[in-house]
């Protein structure tokens, strides 16, 4: 099978697919309730790809060179029935790789059967331990308990479980080193994120991100850490092993560290729109192609064509200016 690459030689690997656009959380970085109010409108549930829709789009996928897929959200484990859709991937042949990222609160009544459907592993996000500060940060009530639950029950189902943990100056610093001795003792794999200027609602400003390497010269005081080797050409995280022991940890660094070289991750979101960024403007409608009766043959072409002309590098470029004035998409509606 011939591998497809874009115009900087990028061949498509990935892709994180995006099940709803709706979450439970209210996390005031991504989806505030200024703007994710009560008279917010969703997506309706017509427009959401089915799952035999999102089946048909994943083989083409994998025809053309995935690997590895991801469901987001929003937050997925809110779409009815999510696992009779991850049955139905596992049984695609060529995919290596099922992942989910979840907010984490739903886990304790899922783990089970997702398991059980052939997922193999979870990320779960989670920004905070002290209780009045996460409940704070989601703005809907859930306690940092009941998403450890979750991730307990995730273990105890044999997932593979990592925590991701945005860091934003002035909301969660003071939870870097709680986080890092909390999860190393439970030899779970924490992830500090930087805080990233996705979409519009989120208030960004390079003031507010706190770098990894930052968070590495705070660590180092703590903690001895050494390098860990990627995993693979790609890798969004740089991953460090806390010396002498298995337990890792490791940092996302779309702003001060860039990786667009190495992307290879298409996206797509709830309504079936794909996106060659996650700062993408502008999609391009699937949906339409699949309910218009277009053949797979001329859905995958129109793939081949979409990747062979990508370009995109937005972390590389990212300048205080395009990230004010860029129009992007929302990361509940996009993903992640
Ligand atoms: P693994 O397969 O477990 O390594 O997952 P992942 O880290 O790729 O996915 P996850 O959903 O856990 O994402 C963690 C963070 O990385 C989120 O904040 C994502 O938005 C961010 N991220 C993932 N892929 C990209 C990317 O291509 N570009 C940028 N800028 N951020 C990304
Ligand atoms: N910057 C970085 N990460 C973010 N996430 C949501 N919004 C942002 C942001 N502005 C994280 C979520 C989740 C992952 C999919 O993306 O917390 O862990
Ligand atoms: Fe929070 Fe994730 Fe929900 Fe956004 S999608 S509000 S980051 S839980
Ligand atoms: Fe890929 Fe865009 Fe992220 Fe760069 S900014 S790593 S091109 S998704």
């Amino acid at each position: 099978m011939s591998v497809i690459t874009d115009k900087l030689g990028r061949p498509l690997k990935d892709l994180r697919i995006s099940v709803i656009d709706r979450c439970n959380f209210r996390c005031t970085y991504c989806m505030p309730k200024e703007i994710f109010g009560k008279d917010f409108v969703f997506m309706p549930r017509e427009q959401l790809l089915s799952f035999e829709e999102i089946e048909r789009i994943a083989k083409i996928y994998v025809g053309l060179g995935v690997r590895k897929i991801r469901l987001t959200g929003g937050e997925p484990l809110l779409r009815r029935d999510l696992p009779n859709l991850i049955k139905k991937l596992t049984e695609i042949d060529g995919l290596e790789d099922i992942g989910l990222t979840t907010n984490g609160s739903l886990l304790g009544h899922m783990a089970e059967r997702l398991k059980e459907a052939g997922l193999q592993r979870v990320n779960v996000s989670l920004d905070a331990l002290d209780e009045e500060l996460f409940q704070s940060i989601n703005d809907s009530g859930v306690k940092p308990e009941r998403v450890l639950k979750g991730i307990g029950k995730a273990k105890e189902a044999g997932l593979e479980v990592k925590v991701n943990m945005v860091v934003k100056k002035g909301m969660n610093d003071k939870e870097i080193i709680p986080m890092a001795a909390y999860f190393k003792e439970q030899g779970i794999a924490l992830r500090y994120i930087e805080f990233m200027d996705v979409g519009q609602s989120n208030g960004w400003d390079f003031s507010k991100v706190i770098t990894k390497k930052q968070i590495f010269e705070e660590l180092r005081q703590h903690f001895d850490l050494e390098p860990v080797e990627p995993a693979y050409l790609g890798e969004v995280a740089q991953r460090y092993r806390y010396r002498g022991t298995s337990a890792e940890v490791g940092f996302i660094t779309s702003v001060s560290e860039s990786f667009c070289s190495t992307c290879t991750r298409a996206r797509i979101a709830a309504d079936g729109k794909m996106y060659t960024c996650l700062f993408a403007e502008k999609g391009i409608d699937f949906r339409e192609m699949l309910r218009s009766g277009m053949c797979d043959e001329e859905i995958k072409d129109e793939v081949v064509h979409i990747w062979n002309h990508r370009a995109d590098r937005y972390s590389d470029e990212r300048t205080e200016e395009s990230a004010k004035n860029r129009s992007k998409i929302e990361m509940s509606y996009i993903g992640g």
